[in-house]
């Protein structure tokens, strides 16, 4: 039995064969809708989700099982004081499945402790998002054919953004990968990301506060939201939140072929201006999601045949 809490629990050659099922599952389908029948998946969501928990549970759907889920911290018995280890070895008698989300960094690893099924990471506080990644990586190659050779801008929040931790630890295992970090002084990568990830594999990046200066060498964009419910105070939440507002004028000095992508949801970082250019790839992101997540859950509970 595997878990997913970290994007680097799946080799690359897992992500190659996940990348091949979800392509599968696009062309063929009716060759998936009943492969989980008979199966459940639970959603435990701790922390607020329309795209990731809506994404499992369509996936399953459409996979032909079922789901049971706990949308609310508030509407459980985590609200009465229940631990996280509790609440999965309550949950493993009733799934086949687990997908977690927790604003506690480490919950996962904790829930696939305690689980007696496999515990999907659907994010752990401002640690990492895996499935996040798998969509992300499954755009990329759609997009761009390829993983390697890629300058990769990522810009935002780059402090408390788990989907930002798990796409730089993913993208640092492929050749010649140069990544730009975009974020305000107090929002940059932790230290620990560019000592065990960057600098560990010897992986060129640069950091800098100016957007504009750098977009023009970007093959990919990565947009990310200020992550309001990490800050100590709102204060400093209001004077950073706004730090970068791509607009359409920004836009003019980038690539013809950059991919501009945000894993959503969307506050003030993207101009609505820019969702019919042809370089708007959030909305892709959102859709190879739930392929992504199908082609997981049939390796982790063996509807592939494994
Ligand atoms: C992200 C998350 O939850 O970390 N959302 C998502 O799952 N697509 C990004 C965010 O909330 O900013």
């Amino acid at each position: 039995m595997k878990s997913i809490i970290d994007i680097l629990d799946l080799s690359t050659d897992e992500i190659e064969e996940l990348i091949a099922v979800a392509e599968d599952i696009i062309q063929n389908p009716r060759a998936y809708a009943h492969r989980m029948e008979g199966k459940k998946l639970a959603t435990l969501f701790f922390e607020p989700s329309t795209r990731t928990r809506m994404s499992f549970e369509a996936a399953m759907y459409e996979l032909g099982g079922n789901v049971i889920s706990m949308a609310s911290a508030a509407s459980s018995s985590a609200a009465k004081g229940e631990s996280v280890a509790d609440t999965v070895k309550t949950v493993s008698c009733y799934a086949d499945i687990i997908a977690m989300r927790h604003p506690k960094e480490g919950a996962a690893l904790v829930a696939a402790n305690s689980a007696s099924v496999p515990v999907i990471n659907a994010g752990d506080g401002g640690h990492c998002h895996p499935t996040q990644t798998l969509a992300d990586l499954f755009t990329i190659r759609r997009e761009k054919g390829r993983f390697s050779g890629l300058t990769v801008g990522v810009c935002g929040d780059l402090k408390f953004g788990r989907t930002v931790h798990s796409l730089i630890n993913a993208l640092s295992r492929y050749p010649d990968v140069h990544f730009v970090l975009i974020s305000p002084e107090e929002l940059k990568v932790p230290s620990y990301v560019k000592r065990d990830v960057l600098a560990k594999k010897g992986i060129p990046y640069e950091q800098t506060t100016n957007l504009e200066g750098v977009i023009g060498d970007l093959d990919i964009l990565y947009m990310t939201r200020v992550q309001r419910e990490r800050f100590f105070n709102e204060e400093d939440y209001l004077r950073l939140r706004d730090s970068y507002i791509l607009t359409p004028e920004k836009l003019k000095g980038a690539k013809a072929d950059l991919s501009v992508m945000h894993p959503l949801p969307r506050v003030n970082e993207i101009s609505v201006a820019i969702d019919d250019d042809p370089r708007a790839c959030y909305f892709k992101q959102v859709k190879n999601g739930k392929y992504m997540r199908m082609a997981l859950i049939l390796k982790l509970i063996g509807g592939d045949g494994q």
